[in-house]
């Protein structure tokens, strides 16, 4: 029984070579029309920001918020692609912050500021880069405007605010008079910034974590709906491809979008990132029960609740990890533990697979024959520590490229995004 349904999810999952084939078709379809401001799920927003020359250098204060996790960082910058880290906190975002309003959100962040600026003694004048990893449609560089919150974020009067103006008045709120904010960038954006400081070859960063999403240099002729004025041949453009809608979903994943905080919206971000994937395995989990093929009743609560499942656990489990030992549950089968690995691997191969397939779309949209070689930065969780996830991402690049996958190299990139926005502030002093 167990194993006829686990088949049938797989194949349900299964993500092929000829998938992978037609995503990338109607991903790079979605591109040119999200380039020419035409009708797309993929937003494709310019960034103000191109690709540094390596030798940008500065002390500066960089604010990374893009997931429950806050970072802030102080960054010496010494040219020659070399990057000292000063100083980094993390602080947490509890659900009452990321559900309030916009004040008590920034004043927030603006404290979390103080403390740090506090624990390292910084009473100097500091330029700040803020990365905020949301849709934005940005105006310049240091404007712009939330179009909607994505990974469970819910703090009221933010959309369709500029977001720069409302952490400025944040830092005047809190008396941080000393601080100038600069450049406003996306993890992405952040990301591919950072490796190329680091090595010129990079031409794409990529996020695999709590959401998901791309950055690429894109020729500044073909963003035909970018009417600014700019000083480069090339932008960086955000595709924002988590709401890439071009993918052939399973009821699951139906199911999912439709009781999620925004329905419709980041499709593919709900198939492929951490936030979502435990959710997904948890949804096959509760029917296994309802099926009565599991065991151990006493998991039935922990399936029965939405978002129970993280995906942390999901990879723990990848790894062999006993996460119900310390929960007080007893009496879980080994046979139960199985088939929740299983379905975790089906799950997240399909993600590692689909990630694939978009950096492929974006490869071959810049490089069509793949003549050059191309560095990917990457960050995030699901590509770093989930199990095999890179493997299955390795796998999909060499069935979709079989000869020429190995001039694809996916490089972590840790830190990337906020590391990323002090280097956009540098260079803004340098061109
Ligand atoms: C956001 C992107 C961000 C990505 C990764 C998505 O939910 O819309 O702006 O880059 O998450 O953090």
């Amino acid at each position: 029984m167990i194993d006829g349904f686990l088949k049938e999810i797989a194949n349900m999952f299964d993500f092929t070579r000829k998938d992978a084939c037609e995503m990338m078709r109607s991903f790079q379809i979605e591109m040119e029309n999200g380039l020419k401001g035409r009708k797309s799920s993929l937003k494709m927003l310019p960034s103000f920001v191109r690709r540094p020359k390596g030798n940008e250098k500065g002390d500066f204060l960089a604010i990374d918020l893009g997931g429950i996790n806050m970072r802030i960082l102080a960054i010496r910058l010494l040219g020659q692609g070399k990057i000292e880290t000063i100083g980094m906190k993390r602080f947490s975002l509890g659900k009452e912050i990321i559900s309030k309003t916009e004040d008590v959100f920034f004043d927030f962040i603006a404290d979390c500021v103080s403390a740090f600026l506090k624990e390292h003694k910084l009473d100097v004048f500091l330029e700040v880069g803020f990365t905020f990893s949301f849709p934005v449609i940005q105006t310049s560089i240091l404007s712009g405007v939330l179009v909607s919150w994505t990974k469970g974020f819910a703090v009221k009067g933010v959309e369709g605010h500029d977001v720069v103006t409302l952490l400025d008045k944040a830092f005047k709120r809190k008396g941080l008079e000393n601080l100038k904010l600069v450049a406003l960038a996306n993890d992405t954006v952040g990301t591919l910034v950072t490796q190329s400081y680091i090595n010129p070859l990079c031409d794409m960063g990529v996020i695999l974590g709590t959401g998901t999403n791309a950055a690429y240099p894109e020729r500044l002729e073909s963003i035909t709906k970018f009417k600014g004025m700019w000083y480069s041949e090339e932008m960086i453009i955000n595709i924002e491809w988590g709401g890439f809608d071009k993918i052939k979903m399973t009821k699951y994943d139906e199911q999912l979008d439709k009781d999620s905080e925004n329905p419709g919206g980041q499709r593919m971000e709900k198939m492929v990132s951490g936030r979502y994937l435990g959710e997904i395995a948890r949804r096959i989990m509760k029917e296994a029960f309802e099926k009565g093929l599991l065991g151990s009743k006493e998991l039935k609560d922990i399936f029965l609740k939405p978002y129970s499942l993280t995906t942390e656990q999901l990879s723990l489990i990848a790894s062999d990890k006993n996460i119900f030992n310390d929960s007080g549950i007893e009496g879980i089968s080994d046979k139960d533990i199985r088939l929740l690995k299983e379905i975790g691997q089906i799950v997240s191969k399909r993600a590692a697979r689909i990630a694939s397939a978009a950096i492929a779309a974006v490869l071959t949209h810049m490089d069509k024959e793949l003549k050059l070689e191309h560095v990917i930065a990457i960050d995030g969780s699901l590509f770093e520590k989930y199990k095999g996830f890179k493997e299955n991402m390795d796998t999909m690049m060499k069935e979709i490229f079989p000869n020429q996958a190995d001039k694809i190299h996916l490089s972590l990139t840790h830190d990337g995004s906020g590391i990323g926005a002090a280097i956009i502030a540098a260079s803004l002093s340098s061109h």
